[in-house]
Parts: structure tokens; sequence; C-alpha cells
């Protein structure tokens, strides 16, 4: 009995040093997956470009996506592509510019998507290129709503509960042109410098919740952008990008991927990302 006792002890002991070393290393390594893989991120205008990027870029990294636009059936789309990535996805079709519709899409998301980890407002455009006073007010209107109200409302929506939480993280596409301000710019850059100043604002105001606020600000990135803004003059558009190597949105993606995989105790205040072709806002080595 005494002999069968002392076997147990050493059996024990040599055991469960090792018991714990096991755990230990499963814990560590399934903590380091878990850390992102139970978050929950919410893109802004993931359709096209940079937000559709970003979310094959976050759902590599294993974190769940509520995808938000105006084109319903891109939505779905991207919806169904995302989830062979092996995330769980969310489309909400609406427009930020319309405060009743962010608050209904955002009020009312089913309890487990509730608990939003990453905000990334990204949905955003520019419309016309002109000087001030040959400026079409139809156009500034679309620009000050999407880029400064609607990015607002969304993030009205989605703050309070990250305070409650105490945890979060805010991702907002400025631009260039929220750093300068160059001919014909005039009401995109006055909306990206708004970008600018409310991501400060945020900053301070969620200081206390710990709550991480980032701007990036891409210089020329070749998505439908400019089409946007020339009004779908797919020729003007193109000229854009002729002559040089502009970004492209993976590669404003991968700077988002690496602000949100940064460890809990750091920000990533601003990030001004540009081709190395582009030295300023308007100040290209173009060769033709
Ligand atoms: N491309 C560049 O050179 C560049 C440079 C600096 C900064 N940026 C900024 O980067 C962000 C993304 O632009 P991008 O280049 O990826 O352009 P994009 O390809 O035109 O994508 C813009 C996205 O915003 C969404 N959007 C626009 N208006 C919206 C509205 N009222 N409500 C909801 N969603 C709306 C669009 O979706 P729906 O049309 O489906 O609604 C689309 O998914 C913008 O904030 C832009 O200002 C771009």
């Amino acid at each position: 009995m005494l002999f069968a006792s002392v076997k147990l002890l050493f059996f024990l002991d040599y055991l469960l040093p090792n018991h714990y070393f096991w755990l230990f290393l499963i814990n560590q390594s399934k903590s380091k997956k878990e850390f992102v893989m139970s978050k929950i991120a919410l893109i802004t205008g993931a359709t096209a470009g940079i937000g559709e990027a970003t979310a094959f870029k976050l759902a590599e990294e294993g974190i769940n996506l509520i995808i938000t636009g105006r084109r319903e059936a891109r939505l779905l789309q991207l919806k169904n592509k995302l989830e062979q990535l092996n995330v769980r996805v969310l489309p909400r079709c609406f427009d930020v510019r319309d405060e009743q519709a962010v608050k209904g899409a955002l009020g009312s998301l089913p309890e487990e998507w509730q608990e939003i980890d990453i905000l990334v407002n990204n949905a955003g455009l520019a419309a016309g290129m002109n000087a001030l006073h040959e400026g079409d007010s139809d156009d500034w209107d679309r620009m000050i709503d999407t880029n400064v109200k609607g990015l607002l409302y969304v993030t009205r929506a989605v703050t309070p509960g990250m305070v409650a939480r105490r945890r979060g993280q805010i991702i907002n596409i400025g631009s260039i042109a929220g750093k300068e301000v160059y001919p014909n710019g005039n009401v995109y850059c006055a909306t990206k410098h708004a970008v600018d100043a409310l991501t400060k604002g945020m900053r301070i105001d969620l200081l206390p919740y710990g709550i991480r606020v980032t701007q990036i600000c891409p210089g020329a990135v070749e998505t439908e952008f400019s089409l946007v803004r020339f009004h779908g003059d797919a020729v003007r558009a193109g000229k854009v990008y002729e002559g040089f190597e502009n970004l492209v949105a993976n590669d404003i993606a991968e700077c988002i991927h690496f602000v949100v995989t940064r460890p809990p105790h750091v920000n990533i205040n601003d990030m001004v990302v540009m081709p190395t072709a582009q030295a300023t806002a308007t100040l290209f080595h173009k060769v033709s």
C-alpha cells in the first residue's frame, strides 16, 4: 500500500508539471488566436475599392464582418466570397447620409452582432473637381453629407457600445486631401480636413474608455474613386492613374490590417500612405 502511494506521488510529481506546461502552451496559442477570432468589424463602403479589400484582409485574420454599402447585390456577392474564408458575415444595406437609415440598421443588429470591436469609417467620395466659383452645390452636398455627416452618424451609432464595454477601435479613412489643399479640390479637401479634425476629437473624447482611434490618409489609389468623382467619365478617370504606379486598394487594406493587429496598448494615430511616385497631392513623377 505504502509502495503504491509513493509510486503514485512520483507519477503525479512527473505528470503535473508537464500537464501544466502543456496547458500553458495550449492556452498561449489559443489566446493569441482568439484575440482576433472573436472580433467583429463593421466596414462602411465595403462594396468596392478600399472597403472591399479591407473586408478580405480582415476576414483572412478571422475577424467577423458587418459589411455595408448602398449596392445590395454587391454586398450579397461579397458575403458569399468572404464566408469561404470561414468568417461570419452580416450585410447591411443603407446610405450613410440617411441618419434614420443608419440608426435603423445599426440599432437593430442581432444580439450576437452588437459588440462591434472595430469600426472602419471608409464610405466616402469626391464629386466633381471645379474651382469654387464654378462648383456644383449638389456635388458639395454629396461630399459633405457622406464624408462628414455619414461618418458622424455611423460613429454616433457604434461608439456608445464601445464606451460601455470600455474597448474598441475606430479607423477613419481620411486622405492626403485632409493634409493639403489642391486646386479645384476645395470641398473634398474640406471634408477630409474635417475627418482629420474629427479623428483627433474622437481620440480625445474616447480616451477615458480605452478606445483606439486611427486615421489613414491615402494618396492616389486606383479604385472606383475617380470614376465617381468624374460622374462616370471613364476616360477622364483613367487619366488620373496614367504614367505612374498608383496604390491599389490592397495596399491600404494592409495598413488597416497592421493597425488592427497591434497589441491593445498600441495605437497608430495617423498614417499617410502615398505611391512612391507621388510626393504631394498634386506632384507626381510621371513617365509617358
Ligand atoms: N481612391 C483614392 O485615391 C483615395 C485617396 C484618398 C482617400 N480615399 C478615401 O477612401 C475611401 C474609400 O474610397 P475608394 O477609393 O475605395 O472609392 P470607391 O471604390 O468608390 O468606394 C467607395 C465606397 O464607399 C461607399 N459609399 C459611397 N457613398 C456612400 C453612401 N452615401 N452610403 C454608403 N456607402 C457609400 C460605396 O458603396 P456604395 O456605392 O455601394 O454605397 C463604396 O463601397 C473614401 O473615403 C475616399 O475618400 C480614396
